[in-house]
């Protein structure tokens, strides 16, 4: 039956959050399976604008049932306090699924979160601190803590207890920070576990009982492929498979069930944290020339380039072909939506990178090794903008201005995928569907 992984294809907050909430109403289940609430997707829906870190964003539609997958690393106090506030707005979170295998984000990987980056000082990845990358440590290192364990006090207490024998030490001596009690760690999470106990589930049989039943699965990526563990640009990454093969691992459904990945890109890049970026351009503070930080701060300003998790402000950068050739391979992309294409009105001209240059050998596709991403020098198109012109109305691909609609036949056929959706605004409504359908 059809199923869809919405995948960014990017560095992250390409505007999944938007394009999940456009499309699920196609769907009967939409699925997070990787990542936590490091997660920032916001959905502008009905007049109303929500940052969402670990609901996945079909939660707006009342017959979609939204799963957390056993691939994602779920803190419980944020989940708690994300349905409240989504009770508060009025929508509905009764029908929420989480996996009984997914990991618990515990108190302790936070503090190791944030003193490990403070340890690596200039070689920090620029992590959300939101314990994440200690948790699927855990998680592989097989010392984690899963949703199930919240069922049983009395193996919450066993496992935190064994856990505590290990991480107290490590807190203590190695980065001189607070220690845990078992009782202090249980009187947080324990009330936690008797709030999220009806929503527990054996998610992979019910996704499987219902595409046995022809229903429709919408699988939901968090961050982008370059952030993908496998996949990115390591170890400027995340600490998960956010890439599309990922939906199969975090959720128990098999590749075959997939009949669409659609990845999300925006029609320039950014990217929050450290690690590589060929086209970034810099501000002025970096050391960029004049020309360079106004196109990194009219991106940053017309794009509103802020975190929605931490609100750091996002570098930003042209659009990168390569990336695009790249995500399109390691996803087996069939349809891209191209995302903030209003936002490049501010410009009389626009650069694309359809290759890189280093050493004098050019790349068009993703190089080897990652030191040559680092020195890579961009090799640059210069398209003609449409300064000044409003695009943000347009609801078809024949009302863009010819030089959006020449920018857009121009990324597609250098991606070498459908741009079968085009988004002109964050609304929901502000979107030109050209050839998108869910099956
Ligand atoms: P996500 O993490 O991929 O879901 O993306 P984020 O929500 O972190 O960042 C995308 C931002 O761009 C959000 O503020 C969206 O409301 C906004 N957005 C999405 N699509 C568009 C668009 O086409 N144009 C504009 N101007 N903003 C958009
Ligand atoms: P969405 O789903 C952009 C980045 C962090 C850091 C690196 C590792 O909104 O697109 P982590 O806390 O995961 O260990 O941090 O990954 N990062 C994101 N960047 N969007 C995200 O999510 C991100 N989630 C993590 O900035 O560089
Ligand atoms: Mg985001």
């Amino acid at each position: 039956m059809p199923s869809t992984v919405l995948v960014g294809a990017q560095w992250g907050d390409e505007g999944k959050g938007k394009i999940t909430d456009l499309i699920a109403k196609d769907y009967d289940y939409v699925v997070r399976y990787q990542g936590g609430n490091n997660a920032g997707h916001t959905v502008v829906h009905a007049g109303k604008t929500l940052a969402l870190h670990l609901m996945p964003s079909g939660v707006m539609y009342e017959h979609a049932v939204p799963v957390i997958g056993n691939g994602v690393v779920v803190d419980p106090g944020v989940l708690v306090t994300e349905m409240a506030m989504l009770s508060a707005e009025g929508i509905d979170c009764s029908k929420l699924k989480i996996s009984c295998d997914a990991h618990v984000i515990m108190p302790y990987h936070k503090d190791l979160d944030g003193a490990d980056e403070k340890r690596l000082g200039s070689n920090q990845i620029g992590t959300t601190k939101r314990g994440i990358g200690p948790c699927y440590q855990d998680k592989a290192a097989r010392k984690g803590i899963r949703v199930q364990d919240l069922l049983d006090e009395k193996i919450f207490r066993l496992k935190v207890e064994t856990a505590l024998a290990q991480k107290n030490p490590i807190l203590e001596k190695i980065y001189n920070i607070h220690t845990y009690t078992v009782d202090e760690i249980c009187e947080e999470y324990l009330p936690y576990a008797k709030i999220l106990k009806p929503y527990m589930d054996e998610t992979a049989q019910l996704l499987n009982e219902a595409l046995a039943q022809g229903k429709n699965i919408l699988f939901e990526g968090a961050q982008g492929t370059l952030l993908d563990i496998d996949h990115g640009t390591y170890p400027y990454v995340t600490s998960s498979s956010c890439c599309a093969g990922g939906a199969a691992t975090g959720t128990g459904v098999g590749p075959v069930a997939i009949s669409k990945v659609l990845g999300i890109q925006k029609a320039y890049v950014t990217r929050v944290g450290g690690g590589p970026f060929p086209t970034e351009q810099r501000s002025a503070e970096e050391g960029a020339e004049a020309e360079e930080a106004e196109v990194g701060d009219t991106l940053c300003s017309v794009g509103h380039e802020y975190g929605v998790t931490t609100g750091r402000r996002r570098r930003c950068g042209w659009f990168d072909a390569v990336i695009a050739r790249y995500a399109a391979q390691v996803n087996g992309l069939t349809d891209i939506a191209l995302t903030k294409l209003d936002v490049l009105s501010a410009f009389d001209t626009i650069k694309v990178c359809v290759a890189y240059e280093c050493e004098g050998t050019r790349y068009e596709y993703f190089p080897m090794q990652q030191s040559v991403l680092f020195h890579a020098k961009p090799i640059y198109e210069e398209l003609p903008g449409w300064k000044g012109e409003d695009i943000s109305g347009c609801r078809s691909f024949d009302e863009l201005p010819k030089n959006t609609q020449h920018y857009v036949e121009y990324l597609e056929g250098l991606a070498g995928v459908p741009m079968s959706i085009i988004s002109v605004g964050p609304d929901h409504d502000q979107t030109i569907m050209r050839g998108w359908s869910s099956c």
